[in-house]
């Protein structure tokens, strides 16, 4: 993939090629926050992030139920951030919120969460169950006339959504910046179901969600390791015997292509996705899960290292 097709944001908003995840940021019962994990030790990755040089943070108004948001927000108030943070954040189009006007009341609430004036990314969380809505796009152009949006994107939207939403905001002469999807070694959808093509002949960023596959590409958990905690990873195939069985190769290789450029299987697997020109937004818990992530920019494989990857986990989804 050429990489200049979908690397408008970053140049755009000026930041590196790649976010944090904070999902997991006051979100209790689906990711343990408060067990392993707490209010210090993400605001001691925020700033180690900061430190990095890895600017943009991404959340969503649903996440702990406003928890992140929340976060977020007291961890900007504290200050001491050496650099500007790039905020963003998500609406959830939910069935009982069809009025386009509850998106601009859902902004409001953001921002007062958040503590700021302008939200950096406003994106929709995923696609609304009104098919071919154009009140959502309307409302999104309308926010960012009012200022209180900079850029706006979408999340989980197939190929022919996210044309339909650039055509209506650029009727309104607002640009689609990106569209949020999962994206990983384990997960490579995007290249065969049409979006990755979509991104790059819109000029739209694909943002990468789950890019280390929720912990499955970092290595540390294999055969036996049995399932992390919180419920997001307690169910499903994922974190299954038999899956992790069948990753384990693919973090050999990573462990393999790392270790010729000192680094770690999910560094390799970051540095995967911005070397494809889409921007990854991994989750981090704490200090040095931050600072090991943002080592995943700033260098690239070579051609033969890429490719062995990219045969590796062709089809994997
Ligand atoms: N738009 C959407 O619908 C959508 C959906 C999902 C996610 N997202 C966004 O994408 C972000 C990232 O996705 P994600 O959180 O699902 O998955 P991810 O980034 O692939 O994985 C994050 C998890 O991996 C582990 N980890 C991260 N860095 C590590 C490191 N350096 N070393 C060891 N372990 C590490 C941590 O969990 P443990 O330490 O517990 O293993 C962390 O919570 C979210 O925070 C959210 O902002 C968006």
């Amino acid at each position: 993939m050429r990489r200049e097709a979908t690397i408008g944001l970053a140049e755009d908003l000026n930041i590196a090629p790649m976010g944090v995840g904070a999902w997991a940021w006051g979100t209790t019962r689906i990711w343990g926050y408060g067990q392993e994990y707490g209010r210090q030790d993400v605001g001691d990755a925020f700033r180690a992030s900061m430190a990095e040089g890895i600017t943009l943070f991404d959340t969503a108004e649903v996440y702990g139920n406003g928890a992140s948001e929340r976060i977020i927000g007291e961890i900007l108030r504290e200050g001491n951030l050496g650099g500007t943070p790039v905020i963003a954040t998500k609406f959830a189009p939910l069935p009982y919120r069809l009025n386009p006007r509850t998106l601009i009341q859902a902004v409001d609430n953001s921002l007062e969460r958040l503590g700021i004036s302008t939200i950096d990314l406003y994106q929709i969380h995923f696609p609304s169950p009104v098919p071919r809505s154009k009140g959502l796009m309307d409302a999104l152009a309308e926010v960012v006339k009012e200022g209180k949006v900079r850029r706006v994107g979408v999340s989980n939207y197939g190929a022919d959504a996210m044309k339909r939403s650039h055509d209506r905001l650029g009727s309104h002469g607002v640009r689609l910046a990106s569209n949020q999807v999962r994206y990983s070694l384990l997960d490579r959808a995007p290249e065969t179901n049409g979006v990755l093509d979509a991104c790059r002949d819109l000029g739209v960023t694909l943002i990468a969600y789950s890019p280390i596959a929720q912990g499955l590409l970092t290595g540390k958990y294999g055969p036996g390791s049995g399932r992390p905690a919180g419920l997001i990873r307690r169910f499903g195939r994922a974190f299954g015997e038999q899956n992790l069985r069948k990753v384990k190769p693919i973090v050999n290789i990573l462990r393999e292509i790392g270790s010729a450029h000192d680094r770690e299987p999910s560094q390799v697997a970051l540095n995967w996705l911005v070397e494809r020109g889409t921007l990854p937004i991994p989750g981090a818990k704490n200090e040095r899960q931050a600072r090991h992530n943002a080592g995943a920019v700033g260098w690239s494989m070579t051609d033969e290292e890429r490719e062995r990857l990219d045969l590796a986990t062709l089809g994997w989804r």
